[in-house]
């Protein structure tokens, strides 16, 4: 006979991560960092090497001392995860019954949905202002007693963010037993003013954590590596239910170097924001809509019209070895996400995508 999973398991959509690219081809489909990873970091993972035989600390205490240090926090309220999947997962792993409620702006990261269904809970999507969160729409939504809030803050894969007020405003609005999860994985790339820093509202309010992540800004997607800043006894649940050694010793060894390059954070995000605006100008001469973003990619939206349309825009680039993201699966079917790359791969996207718009 076969075995069952539980109710609801198999109504997932497994995750579709960016496409992967061929040989010779530049992906620009994961919002990856386009000048790779720290020098620092990619000599500690090969250090790594010498001692891969013993168990990694379980509690990843260095790495955490050196975030706490880093970002001004208390290292005993940082957990560490295998990338901040992980964590989002365990957030729901720990706090999710079935039939509970999970409330996420319109075009949320789709992992909020994995959460939430794994638990046999339901996903509700408050609508979208102009592809940003609008925070009386996220209120409205989770006034019917919501568990758990996600907002990603700048968001994927709109790239667009609220600032520190909205969500103070958010946050003020919740039921006080609403857990408020702010997801900044693209946080260091903000430089707005009124961004503020979402991890002093873990200080300031009950029930609200931050996740980050070493994916982006740091270039470590491929070791899985992300973090959370919570109150103490979210924290403590968070140690209860995840793997006693969920961060392998590479990922911590090449992260705590990660975290103490400083000058390769800057490059990158000054490579990311010359990138952003020369790419959001560009494409934008071109007659197409670009979503204003301050994250590491664009996201850019096509007429519907047969032969002009996204899906077509996308083999049209794949064509040329450039492999984009498709966004059919946030109900985004008429828009390509384009991560920022190198140099040389930034100036083949605007001249291909001219190039399709004459065609
Ligand atoms: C908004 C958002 N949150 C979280 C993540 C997950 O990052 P990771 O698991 O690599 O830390 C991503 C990755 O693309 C993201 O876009």
């Amino acid at each position: 006979m076969t075995l069952q999973p539980r109710p609801g398991l198999m109504d997932i959509k497994p995750y579709t991560p960016g496409a992967a690219a061929p040989d010779g081809a530049v992906k620009l489909s994961s919002n990856e960092n386009a000048l790779g990873c720290s020098p620092k970091a990619a000599e500690a993972f090969k250090s790594s090497a010498e001692h891969l035989h013993v168990y990694p600390d379980g509690g990843a205490s260095a790495l955490r001392d050196a975030i706490a240090k880093a970002e001004g926090i208390e290292a005993e309220r940082i957990v560490c995860g295998a990338g901040s999947d992980e964590l989002l997962q365990l957030i729901g792993r720990a706090y999710l019954d079935p039939g509970d409620t999970v409330v996420q702006t319109q075009y949320g990261f789709l992992v909020y949905r994995l959460v939430a269904m794994q638990s046999g809970a339901h996903i509700v999507s408050a609508p979208e202002s102009n592809y940003t969160a609008d925070i009386d729409s996220l209120l409205e939504t989770a006034k019917e007693g919501a568990k758990i809030v996600f907002i990603a803050n700048p968001n994927n894969p709109t790239g667009t963010w609220v600032p520190d007020s909205e969500i103070r405003r958010l946050r003020e609005g919740l039921p006080e037993d609403t857990l408020l999860v702010v997801d900044g994985a693209y946080a260091e790339f903000v430089k707005e003013p009124g961004y503020g820093n979402p991890l002093k509202l873990v200080d300031d309010y009950e029930n609200t954590m931050v996740t980050r992540t070493f994916s982006k800004i740091h270039g470590l997607a491929g070791l899985r590596l992300g973090w959370m800043y919570g109150p103490k006894d979210i924290v403590d649940v968070i140690h209860r239910v995840r793997g006693p050694f969920n961060v392998n010793l590479p990922a911590i060894e090449a992260g705590l170097a990660a975290i103490q390059d400083a000058a390769f954070v800057e490059d990158s995000v000054n490579h990311n924001e010359r990138w952003v605006g020369q790419m959001t100008q560009s494409i934008r001469a071109l007659g197409y809509e670009v979503t204003p973003s301050v994250c590491n990619f664009v996201l850019v939206h096509f007429p519907e019209t047969l032969g002009k349309d996204a899906m077509a825009a996308n083999a049209f680039l794949a064509e040329r070895g450039l492999i984009v993201r498709p966004v059919q699966p946030y109900g985004l079917p008429n828009a390509l996400r384009i991560s920022i790359g190198k140099d040389d791969d930034n100036r083949r996207v605007i001249e291909a995508l001219e190039a399709f718009a004459k065609a």
